[in-house]
């Protein structure tokens, strides 16, 4: 090597969230004005720019639910079988909607230990009873259980306790406003919707309705059910995977891999876009964190771009490999490729602070992805820990030993990190370490602070909307003695703020 060559060896300065500060501008905003809308991918778009992590600590139907709910969505993770990471989506698909145009139901002949099991499954009370060419017969309820002697649910069948057909029922097309009639009117819990065959097209219920204007921000299909995404690789049955996961619903496919300027990766999301069976469903490519790799994506045809190698709160890519790019750095250098083709970016890892959402934003994203920010809630998966009188919940990365060894269960991920044909515990190498999480209650609670604090972010800049905020948004590089003012200093803190941990 030259002397010459070296400074080309050496990349631009990289820098990350503690870098740079943003700078307050010009506000004649009142705080109602500013609208967080930002999108998703090309055709999708979130009242809220968040994202939960495809992680097996962070994100199974309960999370992607109340993430949804909240109006951002949850990337189901893929340390999962293909049946079981559809049986995902299936939950999420069939929560909570105005109108479930695909309700569970069950058989006539179906016994009542069999309903309850199903009732417990799904969280629901009530079911449209069909036949086999799923004509309704009548509907059972917790209500017609309590007649029956728990000893007898074994051999008890659903048509001797539901309530027969005549029912009220909706035409399949029925508005929400005649429906809300029509329950109103006959005080009913549930509204079957039947066709003019008197097939089940649909089953209304009144907490639904009920829930629909408790989440005014919720994220929706066009049928209105709830958004959810769902995290696949590019080895051995990644295409069933794939395809299985369009069957059950899914609205997004996360296409993910650790380091995603692959050949394999970039031909699965171009394939995935141009198969008939497929194309319809929006694909993200993840991860990358240079312009090249997003501009492989781009090309493909994916519909919005996932960011971060090495940035996240597990993550230990960087030090084991050497590679990555300090995250601000990298969102800023993908949103190059990913701007002038209409196509999102997604800022993954390595937030901790809800400032840090807005910083990301006029680096160049549009959404952020959360893990640790997520993982001590009490939707995400598993369970409290109680350590020295205090409650934490486990968080892991998906590169960490337990999610890539067959310690405890199968692991069907490790090809995000290139290991999936390692067949020995012994010679994984790892990326990503296991810990634990203060616990934080419920989603909405962190979630309110998470937008809470970018709506004061959009305040302070003068920012409207989070297109004005990538407009206007100006960084300030920082010193770490600037750092050490911002945070809490030369005070001990005694009560914890619902936002602030050091
Ligand atoms: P945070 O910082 O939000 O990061 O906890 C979550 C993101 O980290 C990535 N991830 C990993 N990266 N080794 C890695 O290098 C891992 O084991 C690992 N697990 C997750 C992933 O992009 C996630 O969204």
């Amino acid at each position: 090597m030259e002397i010459a060559d070296v400074p080309a060896k050496f990349a631009t300065l990289g820098l990350t969230y503690d870098d740079v500060l943003l700078l307050p501008g010009y506000s004649d905003l009142a705080p109602s004005d500013i609208d967080t809308t930002s999108r998703l991918t090309r055709e999708i778009s979130l009242k809220v720019p968040l994202v939960s992590a495809a992680m097996d600590t962070v994100t199974e139907s309960r999370m992607a639910i109340a993430m949804a709910r909240q109006g951002g969505i949850g990337v189901l993770h893929r340390n999962l079988s293909i049946e079981d990471q559809a049986y995902q989506v299936d939950l999420v698909k069939r929560t909570q909607t105005g109108i479930i145009s695909n309700p569970v139901t069950i058989g006539p002949d179906a016994t009542l230990e069999q309903l309850d099991r199903l009732a417990g499954e799904y969280r629901i009370s009530g079911f449209p009873v069909v036949d086999a060419d799923n004509r309704l017969i009548g509907m059972i309820t917790n209500r017609d259980l309590r007649f029956t002697p728990v000893a007898e649910w074994a051999t008890t069948k659903v048509d001797e306790v539901m309530t027969p057909m005549p029912l009220i029922t909706g035409d399949a097309g029925i508005s929400r406003e005649d429906a809300t009639a029509l329950l109103r009117q006959h005080k009913r819990e549930r509204l079957p919707l039947v066709d003019e065959q008197g097939r089940l097209a649909g089953l209304i219920t009144v907490k639904d309705f009920v829930k629909g204007e408790q989440f005014p921000n919720a994220s929706y299909d066009a049928d209105g059910r709830l958004l959810v995404g769902a995290a696949i690789g590019y080895f051995g049955d990644a295409w069933l995977r794939a395809t299985t996961l369009i069957e059950a619903g899914v609205d997004v496919l996360v296409a993910d891999t650790a380091h995603g300027n692959v050949q394999m990766l970039i031909d699965m999301v171009k394939k995935l876009k141009s198969d008939p069976a497929t194309k319809h469903v929006q694909v993200i490519g993840g991860n990358v964190a240079t312009k090249e790799g997003a501009q492989s994506f781009v090309d493909a045809g994916a519909d919005a771009v996932k960011v971060g190698v090495g940035p996240g709160s597990i993550c230990t890519t960087r030090v084991v490999t050497g590679v990555g790019v300090p995250q601000i750095s990298a969102v800023y250098e993908a949103a190059l490729a990913c701007r002038p083709a209409g196509v999102p970016v997604i800022a993954d890892g390595g937030l901790r602070y809800s400032g840090e959402i807005g910083k990301a934003i006029v680096a160049g994203a549009d959404t952020v992805m959360l893990g640790s920010m997520l993982a001590g809630t009490a939707e995400a998966p598993g369970d409290l820990l109680l350590i020295n009188g205090k409650q934490f919940k486990a968080y892991r990365g998906m590169g960490s030993m337990g999610a890539m060894s067959s310690r405890g269960k199968k692991s069907y991920s490790k090809d995000r990190y290139f290991q999936a044909e390692v067949t020995s515990d012994d010679m994984i190498v790892p990326e990503g370490v296991e810990g634990q999480v203060p616990y934080k209650g419920s989603l909405a609670t962190v979630a309110h602070q998470l937008v809470g604090g970018l709506h004061q972010t959009m305040f302070y800049v003068g920012a409207r909307t989070a297109t004005e905020l990538q407009e206007k948004g100006k960084f300030m590089r920082i010193t770490s003695a600037s750092l050490k003012e911002s945070h809490p200093h030369d005070i001990q803190v005694t009560v914890e703020a619902p936002n602030y941990h050091s």
